[in-house]
């Protein structure tokens, strides 16, 4: 069934989770808060364009939006959750939107999301990420690629990436180049608005820039288990990352 290939794979697809009308009230809702001025709004390029938005979910806060909250507690996204972490007991953890701008918008290194969270003071590797495409996503403009079954790997010993406007910690080539000789190849998560996909907190996966004229825009709600909240840490992340 899929949470055995959720197991065994790091990641599953559901073609038209959201309808074309769910999708256009969120992408309302993407335009209205790419306006807003905040340490959750993240601009890269000379021309400022939105990379990342965050916090989308919660009631309060700059870039706080009802349409996400309810998107991220709708039943079908929480049951494939659940079902994903093999617990009913979830909490959001995380939300934002990628706002891959055409043409400027930058690449994400090959990198586990684990890695970070874990220096935030979550202890196991119990998450998992739900990621809603809110226009189509395709190898031309810069769609996510995962690495099969790579989860398996466990967290790996990770570099620190700043090469682009959101610096973060990214797999090491050399252990990329080992892990693709090893693992079945990358597979392109493309689709149309409102497809979704969740993939293991330690799945490696990556995207490229986006080469084409149309932005590529995905949010991501990120689940942990209420027994895996992070435990006090000294200098965590804000805690909308
Ligand atoms: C991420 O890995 O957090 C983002 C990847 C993407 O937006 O393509
Ligand atoms: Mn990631």
């Amino acid at each position: 069934d899929q949470v055995a290939q959720y197991d065994e794979q790091g990641y599953l697809v559901f073609p038209d989770l959201f309808s074309s009308e769910e999708v256009d009230v969120l992408r309302s809702e993407v335009d209205r808060i790419s306006k807003v001025n905040s340490p959750m709004v993240v601009r890269e390029g000379k021309d400022s364009a939105v990379k990342i938005m965050f916090r989308l979910h919660e009631a309060d806060g700059d870039t706080a939006s009802p349409a996400f909250g309810a998107a991220c507690r709708t039943s079908r996204v929480l049951r494939i959750a659940q079902q994903c972490l093999h617990d009913d007991e979830i909490y959001m953890h995380h939300c934002k939107v990628n706002m891959k701008a055409a043409i400027e918008g930058s690449a994400w290194p090959w990198h586990q999301d684990f890695h970070s969270w874990h220096l935030d003071g979550i202890t196991k590797p119990n998450m998992t990420t739900m990621t809603v495409m809110l226009t189509e996503a395709s190898e031309f403009n810069g769609c996510m690629y995962v690495l099969p079954s790579s989860h398996k790997v466990g967290r790996t010993d990770p570099r620190w990436d700043d090469s682009t406007a959101y610096k973060l910690w990214a797999a090491r080539p050399h252990d990329m180049k080992r892990f693709m000789g090893h693992f079945p190849k990358p597979v392109a998560i493309a689709g149309g608005p409102g497809t979704a996909a969740i993939f293991h907190c330690n799945l490696l996966h990556a995207s490229g820039h986006n080469l084409s004229p149309d932005d590529r825009w995905q949010v991501f709600f990120s689940f942990n288990q209420c027994k895996n909240r992070p435990t006090e840490v000294e200098n965590p992340r804000p805690d909308y990352v």
